[in-house]
């Protein structure tokens, strides 16, 4: 049996956690920073690097207790190198290093959107995947669309050219004036809401399978929003509340604004679909928690539709161990396997067949 102890802290969440045989969940540890950051509506950099710090020792201590090993029993750890922010990726590498070092133990360093296609792995019960796949990952930083054709073999078909998918979430959450992150509070009022009520634009209707978002959070704001005056601006200062106007009905704009974002997300898999002859589609990230997005990828798709268990689909370090162990796997029984203690973080690593290897 091969232990990996997965690293996490490339955005928000200081996570760590030991997997398995890149399928088993021993221990699955998150702190998460989400009542630092909700008070200025968004992730704050050089704060979320503070709290790793603080939090890093703690977590990954507690993620080996959990599983009720010591470093003495993994195989290998595993690190986000990137996307993401430098800061908070400098200080999960850099924890890693350590360990790694004084454990004798090879560092993988994996791409977090590669942690978030391998939280599919993690689902149980397992069952085999037979590629090709398509992948869509909709985070709060990215919209990738992509073609898996075996482990750690991706073409990216499309990505967004603005914001990601959970970024307009978040944005327009703001302007409905709800808790941040606004994906998880913008579906349940759109739960109460009418989907037609709003006719919001669907960008990029075209044969492309890239994403437009930003059109449709403006066109949000333009719809609901009453501009505040210079007199306005003043006294409501640092609370950022944006003022609706009177006769509009959050939970109608929620579900319309759902609809518009979730319906082109349906489109283009579709197409990526048939172009590529896929049966088989994996969302992952956070927005995939979203049950409308699930919902209507099965009913108007052909498609087979896998999705991680809600508390895999936003950040953790299981899927990051998990990620690592076949590229750990391969790697080993090719001889390759080779820890540099001077690999660095790429906060923008894309992920694509040419992007570079883990351990170098
Ligand atoms: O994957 P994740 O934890 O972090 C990134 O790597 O970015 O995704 C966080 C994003 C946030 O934008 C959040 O609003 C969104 O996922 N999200 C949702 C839902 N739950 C989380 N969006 C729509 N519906 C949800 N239920
Ligand atoms: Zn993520």
């Amino acid at each position: 049996m091969t232990y990996i102890l997965g690293i996490e802290s490339s955005c928000d969440e200081t996570a760590a956690a030991v997997v398995i045989d890149g399928k088993t969940i021993a221990s699955n540890v998150i702190a998460s920073q989400i009542d630092l950051h909700a008070r200025y509506g968004g992730v704050f950099p050089e704060m979320a690097s503070r709290a790793h710090v603080e939090a890093i020792g703690a977590v990954a201590d507690q993620a080996l207790a959990d599983a009720g090993i010591t470093v003495n029993k993994l195989d290998a750890i595993a690190v986000t190198r990137g996307p993401g922010l430098v800061g908070t990726l400098l200080v999960g590498i850099n924890y890693a290093k350590g360990l790694a070092l004084a454990a004798g133990v090879p560092l993988v360093g994996i791409n977090h959107l590669e942690g978030h296609v391998y939280s599919l792995w993690l689902t149980q019960p397992f069952r085999e995947v037979e590629f090709p796949v398509l992948v869509l990952i909709v985070s709060g930083g990215h919209t990738e669309l992509l073609l898996m054709k075996d482990h750690g073999d991706y073409e990216r078909l499309g990505s967004t050219l603005d914001d990601a998918a959970g970024e307009a979430f978040d944005k327009v959450g703001r302007l409905l004036n709800l808790p941040f992150p606004g994906g998880p509070h913008i579906e349940q009022a759109a739960q109460m809401g009418n989907a037609a009520a709003y006719d919001f634009p669907r960008a990029l209707r075209d044969r492309s399978l890239n994403f437009s978002f930003s059109g449709l959070k403006t066109a949000v704001m333009r719809e609901v929003t009453v501009p505040p005056s210079a007199e306005a601006r003043r006294q409501r200062g640092a609370e950022k509340k944006s003022q609706l106007r009177a006769d509009v009905s959050v939970n109608d704009v929620a579900a319309s604004f759902q609809e518009a974002l979730v319906e082109i997300l349906v489109e283009k898999t579709a197409r990526a679909a048939e172009l590529h002859n896929v049966t088989e589609i994996f969302l992952s990230g956070g927005v995939s928690a979203n049950q409308r997005l699930r919902h209507l990828m099965r009913k108007q798709t052909n498609l087979n539709v896998r999705y991680p268990p809600l508390n895999l689909c936003t950040d953790n370090a299981a899927m990051i161990a998990a990620a690592a162990y076949y590229r750990y796997r391969d790697e080993l029984q090719a001889g390759t396997l080779a820890t540099d203690y001077s690999m660095d973080v790429l906060p923008m690593w894309p992920l694509t067949a040419e992007s570079q290897p883990s351990t170098g």
